[in-house]
């Protein structure tokens, strides 16, 4: 999808539609709407005048424009209440009327979106928005949707007295927005298809396309660098596992600002303690951290973010076999901890455990990682927000305030040292598993034993909001690309105090 930003007045812009917006009890015809109304010889005035606007959020209303201005349709978008109307609400507002447009079978569209937010913000929400309804999920059908077609070119006229920034921001959205379905499409890729090298593959053509480095290291790499814990979790699985190693250097020297870790389970059977039947097939998107990592590092290169910015992904595939792990068996991360295996089902932690040593052992002092770890978390939190633990408040803070800009939501859970009595094992220094209560915690714990003193370290459990099953006017069923958005702006936050 070709995106620009439109200079010419809305009455003379040549697309298939014009998206125009309109408040919950507000006349537009009296307010930024008046000139073009006019243009349009009284059209929403006389809709108004019948009271049958479509003022609540993400309803439409089709009209034909009959000659009036350059645009043959119109297309009206409730957005809810002037003061209810924040950057979250605008970026899905742009892509709610996308979709409509879409279902128009039309091929280019005009979004001229007012009111709420201004500047550098408007422009990124409203472009991001616009890619995100473009991305097409129906990648293995071998017949196209018949509900809608893809729209080929999206042109966005800023509202009145908006400029240079605003300008800017779309074109920032525009890369964070490619960057969002890059997570997506990837994250929906199955099992069968997308393979621990088949992913490093794609975070290499990410580098090649973006400007960043890419290494990926092998089952005998990562063997000298005794990074057993993740090598047992991949022993059971015909596929090898990789190391994937990528470097965005924005920031003259080589100290590493900032590392990105991305769960990277190409699908998660549970291994010997294997998961039930009813909804395994899910389990392909154990991989959403990954994906958001790639993509936020491509984002990151293409926004030139100046800081040193690390991405790690431990990708593996977690199978029962006859060589695959046990429960019971010991397991020896990078750092020296050992592991009790006590459920192979928790394996994504266990290959956490060495990306975190790793992470460390490459310089890096600010940690954030992204996985779908529990099913705990869905309980806790739903499909709402993304847990967010770690090792200083300070750092939790800067990681919610990220999120807030980016407009994700995380929510805190506690790390307290006496939950760590619950993985205390008979054998190993560690057990994986700390029974049923507090299954969140126990899984940011465990991945905390792997920190070093001293180390800023901040965990996303986003198993309740990487996929979603339930339809929205803005986002069809699937992956939701999350955290990209929080990834970028955190790198972001990192530059702007000069690698701290
Ligand atoms: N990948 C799963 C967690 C998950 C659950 C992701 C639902 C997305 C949706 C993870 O590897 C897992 O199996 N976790 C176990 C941990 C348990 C064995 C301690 C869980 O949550 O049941
Ligand atoms: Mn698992
Ligand atoms: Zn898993």
């Amino acid at each position: 999808m070709k995106l620009t930003v439109a200079s010419e007045n809305p009455a003379q812009i040549s697309a298939d539609v014009l998206v125009l917006n309109v408040f919950e009890g507000e006349n537009p015809t009296r307010g930024a709407l008046a000139a073009l109304d006019q243009e349009l010889n009284g059209l929403i005035g006389r809709v108004a005048a019948l009271d049958n606007l479509p003022t609540k959020l993400y309803q439409t209303m089709l009209l034909p424009t009959s000659g009036s201005v350059a645009a043959p349709r119109l297309l009206l978008i409730g957005c809810g209440k002037r003061v209810e109307f924040d950057s979250v609400r605008l970026h899905r507002l742009a892509s709610a009327a996308v979709r409509a447009a879409e279902r128009l079978k039309v091929s280019s569209v005009a979004l001229r979106i007012a009111g709420g937010p201004n500047g550098r913000i408007a422009g990124e929400a409203v472009a991001s928005g616009a890619h995100v309804a473009t991305l097409d999920l129906g990648d293995y059908k071998t017949k196209p949707d018949e509900a809608r077609r893809e729209i080929a070119e999206v042109k966005v006229l800023p509202p009145d007295g908006e400029g240079g920034e605003y300008a800017e921001g779309v074109r920032r959205g525009s890369i964070i927005g490619e960057a969002i379905n890059l997570a997506r499409h990837l994250a929906q890729a199955p099992g069968n298809i997308l393979t621990p090298q088949r992913l490093a593959e794609h975070a290499q053509s990410a580098g090649q396309r973006a400007g960043f480095t890419v290494e990926v290291l092998d089952r005998s790499q990562m063997e000298q660098l005794g990074m057993n814990a993740l090598l047992g979790v991949a022993q059971g699985s015909e596929q090898p596992p990789a190391m994937i190693v990528m470097r965005h250097n924005g920031r003259p020297g080589t100290s590493v600002d900032l590392a990105l870790i991305g769960k990277g389970v190409t699908f998660d059977t549970g291994g010997i303690s294997i998961k039930g039947a009813s909804d395994m097939h899910l389990m392909k998107e154990d991989m959403a951290g990954a994906a958001a990592t790639v993509a936020a590092m491509q984002a990151i290169a293409q926004l030139r973010v100046s800081a040193n910015v690390l991405g790690l992904i431990p990708a593996v595939e977690n199978m029962p076999s006859g060589h695959a792990m046990r429960p019971g068996d010991v397991l020896k991360a990078m750092n020296g901890k050992t592991i009790e295996v006590l459920n192979t089902d928790a394996e994504g932690r266990i290959i956490l455990a060495d990306a975190v040593a790793y992470a460390q052992h490459l310089g890096a002092k600010k940690l954030i990682d992204a996985a779908t770890l529990t099913g705990a978390v869905v309980v806790a939190l739903g499909g709402q927000a993304a847990a967010v633990l770690g090792t200083s408040d300070e750092w939790i803070g800067r990681v919610r305030s990220a999120a807030d800009q980016a407009g994700e939501r995380v929510w805190p859970l506690p790390l307290w040292e006496e939950y760590l009595e619950q993985l205390r094992s008979d054998v190993a220094d560690v057990a994986n598993v700390g029974g049923r209560a507090a299954g969140t915690i126990t899984g940011a714990m465990f991945i905390r034993q792997f920190v070093d003193p001293g180390v800023e370290w901040a965990h996303l459990d986003i198993a309740g909001v990487a996929w979603t099953e339930r339809e929205a006017p803005y986002l069809p069923k699937g992956p939701t690309g999350i955290p990209t958005r929080l990834f970028v702006r955190l790198a972001e936050d990192v530059a702007s105090s000069g690698g701290k």
